[in-house]
């Protein structure tokens, strides 16, 4: 099973997309996490990624295409996948079809995770990341069991640079003029789905599950 998740940041994909993975055993791979690693890790990858991520802009396609090409490419990757945050771009959209063409494969299922932007800042800025393995919680939402400290890791929790009102806003904005377009895009390919993505996150996993096993 082959799965992007669409969505506005914030939307709820990579809360989804780890359910998802969990429940179906195979691999989650968030573009945003991988960035995210490369920062931490200091490398020239994160180095670059890293000044168009805190001003909300996207990464160049050709920082993103290549590295994602050569994920899925990957042994664990053979029963399925869950992309969170790519393809996010037209040109991108297009990269993963082609890629996949040559090795005779297609995606399954483009599930957009549905909230309006009115709900989206006062979610980003309840939202707490953890330095330590990347896991994402909700100080009202998703809380974890004790205040500040990450469940899986014990690492601290932080708001990320880029959760920032006025950078959510660009975010959004991005959001709406390069990546919703892709809506379209999968609309024809057939196979985008929709979820309401305003409900409870059970709630949410539920609409997907249903859609899965349809
Ligand atoms: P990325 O990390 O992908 O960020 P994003 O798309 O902006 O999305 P988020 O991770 O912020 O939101 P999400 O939809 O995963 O929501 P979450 O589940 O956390 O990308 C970051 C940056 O990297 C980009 O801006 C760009 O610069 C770069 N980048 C990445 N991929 C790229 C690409 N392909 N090309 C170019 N550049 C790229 O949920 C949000 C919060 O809400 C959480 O606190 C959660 O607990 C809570 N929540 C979730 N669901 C619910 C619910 N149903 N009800 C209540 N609360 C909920
Ligand atoms: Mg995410
Ligand atoms: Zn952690």
């Amino acid at each position: 099973m082959k799965i992007i998740m669409l969505g506005a940041p914030g939307a709820g994909k990579g809360t989804q997309a780890k359910k998802i993975a969990g429940k179906y055993n195979i691999p989650h791979i968030s573009t945003g996490d991988i960035f995210r690693a490369n920062i931490k890790n200091g490398t020239e990858l994160g180095k670059k990624a890293k000044t168009y991520m805190d001003q909300g802009l996207l990464v160049p396609d050709e920082l993103v295409v290549d590295l994602v090409a050569d994920r899925v490419n990957q042994e664990d990757c053979a029963n399925g996948y869950v992309l969170d945050g790519f393809p996010r771009t037209i040109p991108q959209a297009e990269a993963l079809t082609k890629a996949l063409k040559e090795l005779g494969q297609k995606m399954d299922y483009a599930i957009d995770v549905d909230v309006p932007d009115a709900n989206i800042v006062n979610r980003m800025s309840g939202r707490r990341a953890c330095v330590g393995c990347g896991a994402t919680y909700h100080m009202v939402y998703a809380p974890t069991k004790q205040e500040g400290v990450c469940d899986s890791c014990g690492g601290e929790l932080i708001l990320r640079d880029d959760d920032k009102p006025d950078t959510v806003q660009k975010r959004l904005n991005v959001y709406h003029e390069q990546t919703q377009p892709l809506i379209e895009y999968y609309t024809r390919e057939g196979i985008l789905r929709k979820v309401d993505g305003t409900i409870d996150i059970e709630e949410v996993f539920g609409q997907i599950v249903k859609l899965l096993e349809a």
